[in-house]
């Protein structure tokens, strides 16, 4: 028996590394041609940092929605920046850009970031030099599109747009802003009092689901190999240094080979608050299914901002994918697996209590 143990030993290690997963990809929202790329590179090469990078990119050159990649959601200047994750749940190691200006490939950047630094997040013009360093070329993110989308927005007094309590009043002009308070140790307001009973609301957001904001995408290859990641040009007309949640980890996406995955979507100004990807990740942990994970993150968010918009993907890593949504009446999203025959669209139902 004793020399027989550590070959029983093998077989058992030997049978949970071949049934460590059933590969899958799963993305936000209807985006069937990143998620089918995503899915064909992993069949080719089972690597699961290259069919996100490739899943992702394809949104990118695609310009999903116009809001993923160049030419959308210009800021009051009228220039498109863009924001990417690339998160590897077996390493728990990551490359992120934030305001990324003048290049094209945010996830590609991203990926650079990951396997070229020691550090985790690269923002603004410096990541420009970064990525120029890298190979990337530097080109303009603007197009007709983006452009039309700023002229009518200057056209339309600048709205909706982001300032408050600012002078000139925001909801009737372009600014510049100042702020109303030229002191600003006086408190104007008593300090929010303690307690969970006061719902917060956003005032007007430009989020909704004609206009849905990020490519979140998970990947697990044959080998349990999980990864998360995103990629967005963030809030259209955004005041000019604006970063999303989607390049931030725990919140625009979180992954952890030994649990699960989890991806967010929507009004990140709000959802980087809550760090609903990372809730969702240790959900799971804790043992709720991937659909509960996601309505705990949804829910947490919901309790202080009622109207917000946004949905989160979860997978477990045993590839059972669950959703959950606020703000809009269903929230689809995409998978690909073994199973599904190209890429299928589910639904979550926002509305469910
Ligand atoms: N969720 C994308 C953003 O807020 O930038």
């Amino acid at each position: 028996m004793r020399k027989l143990l550590p070959s029983l030993l093998f077989l058992l290690l030997k049978l949970s590394y071949t049934f460590a997963g059933s590969p899958f990809v799963a993305t936000t929202w209807a985006f069937t041609q990143a998620t089918i790329n995503a899915w064909e590179q992993l069949n080719s090469y089972d690597l699961a940092l290259d069919a996100l990078t490739v899943g992702c990119r394809t949104c990118q050159a695609m310009q999903c929605d116009f809001t993923v990649g160049y030419g959308g959601s210009p800021d009051e200047n009228g220039e498109s920046t863009l924001d990417a994750l690339i998160f590897d749940g077996n390493t728990m190691n990551m490359g992120a850009v934030g305001g990324l200006r003048g290049i094209k490939d945010a996830i590609g950047v991203a990926r650079k970031v990951l396997e070229n630094t020691q550090h985790s997040f690269l923002v603004g013009s410096l990541a420009t030099a970064f990525a120029k360093d890298m190979g990337f070329p530097e080109e303009s993110l603007t197009t007709n599109y983006s452009s039309n989308q700023y002229e009518t927005w200057k056209e339309s007094n600048c709205q909706p747009n982001f300032w408050q309590d600012v002078t000139p009043d925001p909801t009737k002009s372009c600014g510049p802003y100042k702020p109303k308070s030229t002191c600003s140790l006086r408190r104007r307001h008593p300090d929010p009092i303690l307690t969970n009973e006061i719902p917060q609301d956003i005032p007007e957001s430009v989020f909704n689901t004609g206009n849905h904001d990020t490519i979140g995408m998970i990947v697990m290859n044959a080998y349990g190999h999980l990864v998360a990641g995103t990629s967005t040009n963030g809030a259209n007309h955004k005041i000019p240094g604006r970063v999303g949640d989607s390049p931030i980890p725990g919140a625009g996406a979180y992954a952890d080979s030994e649990v699960g995955a989890a991806v967010g979507t929507g009004d990140g100004d709000v959802m980087m608050r809550f760090l609903p990807s990372f809730l969702a990740v240790e959900q799971m942990r804790q043992g709720a299914t991937p659909s509960q994970a996601a309505q705990t993150a949804i829910d947490r968010i919901t309790r202080k901002y009622p109207s917000f918009f946004g949905g989160i993907v979860a997978v477990d890593k045993n590839g059972t994918v669950g959703a959950a949504c606020n703000g809009m009446d269903r929230f689809p999203y995409t998978v690909a697996n073994r199973t599904s025959n190209g890429a299928v669209v589910y639904y979550a139902d926002c509305k469910q209590t």
